[in-house]
């Protein structure tokens, strides 16, 4: 840690207490905010965590469309994101005018949303979901309702796959999942063959058949501190293996690499063998502490549309603990 990073954290804890603010971070931040937030989760536990804290002020170290489910849920508490042009590739893939078209042609199907969506696309779905809760929720919905579920094509896929659903899907994808190279894990599933593959649901099909465990970030750790196995091959967005790490000081955590991709050094454009989300890793503790200090990076969601918004948040939430 340099001297900046540790100025930035005394200010950031003095700044928490005055203005009752809480601290909460994806699995996909960098390990300095990880380390420092109040609280850590998927995007489900975040939303959960949101809707039931008393703080005045919430820090969403995460991306756009999480700090605009936070204010959906929560209208009166002031919303911040370090760095507000953090958005998801994911969710520009369904845009609301595009949506709004599928409705009109086609009135008889329910929307099914995954929760990475803009606050416009949510204000027009039935129900929303994260990875954690996808599979349970769309259990619910009768075999004969027709369902359209956007706009992760991966993870609608993947749940047709394991029930017998028949969902109309999206074509959206998540660069980063969509990346993973088959072909370095099967060199790395021939390298450790005692490993354990575990894998995000928005990865590809390909990589889900070859995965051992299929979950969210929040599952994917939780059986990673319960399982006997020492080594696991993680096919997710690589800020997860800090935690991962963390609770499992003994075990082994191996990232699946991206397809080939660049990243620009010195002005050049280099190979690189990560798979990072650039939308997650925009928040740093500069940011971070400048928006809590000055109470800026406000998310503003229009009422209108948060009014609308909100029912398929919260439907989500009441169905994830029946
Ligand atoms: P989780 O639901 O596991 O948080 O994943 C969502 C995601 O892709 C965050 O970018
Ligand atoms: Fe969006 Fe993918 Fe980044 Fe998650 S990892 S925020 S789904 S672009």
């Amino acid at each position: 840690m340099n001297s900046n990073d540790t100025f930035y954290i005394e200010q950031i804890n003095k700044l928490r207490k005055e203005k009752n603010a809480v601290i909460m971070a994806h699995y996909y931040q960098i390990p300095q905010i990880q380390d420092i937030a109040d609280f850590i989760g998927d995007s489900l536990a975040l939303a959960q965590k949101a809707k039931q804290t008393d703080a005045d002020i919430i820090v969403l170290c995460g991306v756009h469309f999480m700090g605009e489910t936070a204010k959906i849920i929560c209208p009166k508490k002031k919303v911040l994101i370090p760095d507000l042009n953090a958005g998801c590739s994911l969710a520009d893939s369904c845009s609301a005018q595009d949506l709004k078209l599928f409705k009109q042609q086609n009135p008889e199907y329910k929307i099914i949303s995954y929760v990475n969506t803009s606050a416009e696309v949510k204000a027009l779905t039935d129900v929303c979901v994260t990875s954690s809760n996808a599979l349970k929720i769309v259990q619910k919905f009768s075999d004969d309702e027709k369902l359209l579920f956007g706009p992760d094509f991966n993870l609608g896929n993947y749940i047709n796959s394991i029930t017998c659903k028949q969902m109309k899907l999206w074509n959206g994808a998540c660069h980063v999942h969509s990346r993973f190279s088959v072909d370095e894990l099967i060199k790395l599933k021939k390298q450790y063959p005692q490993a354990k593959v575990l894998a995000h649901p928005e990865c590809k099909s390909v990589i889900l058949k070859l995965a051992d465990v299929v979950g969210s970030t929040q599952a994917l750790l939780e059986y990673a501190k319960k399982s006997e196995e020492l080594t696991f091959i993680v096919a997710t967005e690589s800020g997860i293996l800090h935690k991962m790490q963390q609770e499992c000081k003994d075990k082994n955590f191996i990232p699946v690499p991206p397809e080939a991709t660049e990243m620009e050094v010195d002005g050049k454009l280099t190979p690189c063998s990560c798979n990072e989300c650039e939308y997650m890793r925009m928040n740093t503790l500069e940011k971070l502490y400048k928006c809590l200090r000055d109470e800026t990076n406000e998310i503003i969601v229009d009422e209108e549309i948060a009014a609308k918004a909100v029912s398929c948040i919260e439907k989500m939430l009441q169905m994830s603990v029946e």
